[in-house]
């Protein structure tokens, strides 16, 4: 079998001006060029006009960091699918770990988030994971199975088919402590084998399950090289031209 075309995803979280922002991508533009796998910039709604324009022509896509569920209406603050496709986003990220903890996004609401993303005709990147309390209390597979499984309700198999899970342990999020590869590799293979059982085989060996945190231009081609694992979601490191070319470029 061979594995599904691996995503490297930046989630610059709140970092970058516009202006910063679309001077980085001219640069990533010529450095990622020709590259087998998919390279993807999640920047903050304010950045995306610019990066949309910027990578016009090029293989660098471009996604969100969050969106609301509702078509229009009064959500003050808040962003639409529409807004997004208007412009160019492919891609939009939902159910960060940080998203959770800080602004109460609930499983609920992403999968809600998700009926709009695809329902607009993009496509979501569904975060899930556990604290280090959950995994030491052994509790992280059905932590994670129930996360996907209330995001997936009401999503088709050919919708599943299509979408992008990542697994972010807390733990290692922007802490230097990454998951080891067999750490990462488990988990992922448990979200697969979820799919599978919720969907079919077809759909579970389509779907992309990518990890995330603490991903360096050090540790990306051991952990990309995992069976489950189809890439990887960055943070820290994206928001470095020589680190994240390196990451798009693990396997040159
Ligand atoms: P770091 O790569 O900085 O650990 O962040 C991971 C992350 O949260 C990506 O969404």
């Amino acid at each position: 079998m061979s594995k599904r075309v691996i995503m490297a995803a930046g989630n610059w979280k709140m970092n970058k001006t516009p202006k910063e922002a679309v001077e980085f991508v001219n640069s990533l533009k010529g450095l990622v060029a020709g590259s087998k796998s998919e390279v993807v910039v999640g920047v903050p709604f304010v950045c995306i006009p610019g990066v949309a324009e910027a990578v016009k022509g090029s293989n660098i896509k471009v996604a969100a960091q969050n969106v609301h569920w509702e078509a229009s209406g009064a959500y003050t603050g808040e962003v639409s699918c529409a807004m997004l496709k208007e412009l160019g986003v492919d891609y939009v990220i939902i159910g960060h770990s940080e998203r959770r903890e800080y602004f109460g996004e609930t499983n609920e609401m992403i999968n809600k988030k998700a009926r709009a993303i695809l329902d607009a005709g993009m496509t979501p990147i569904i975060c899930c994971g556990e604290s280090l309390t959950q995994r030491e209390q052994g509790v992280t597979a059905e932590h994670v199975r129930y996360q996907i499984k209330v995001a997936l309700l009401g999503i088709s198999a050919e919708e599943a088919s299509r979408l992008v899970i990542a697994y972010e342990p807390i733990w290692a999020i922007g802490t230097g402590k990454t998951a080891t590869n067999e750490q990462a590799e488990e988990v992922c293979g448990i979200i697969r084998q979820l799919i599978r059982e919720l969907y079919n085989d077809d759909v579970a060996e389509k779907i992309r399950i990518l990890y995330g945190g603490s991903v360096n231009a050090g540790n990306a081609k051991a952990l990309f090289e995992m069976p489950n694992i189809d890439g990887g979601l960055v943070g820290g490191a994206s928001l470095k031209l020589d680190a994240f070319e390196q990451i798009v470029k693990h396997d040159a």
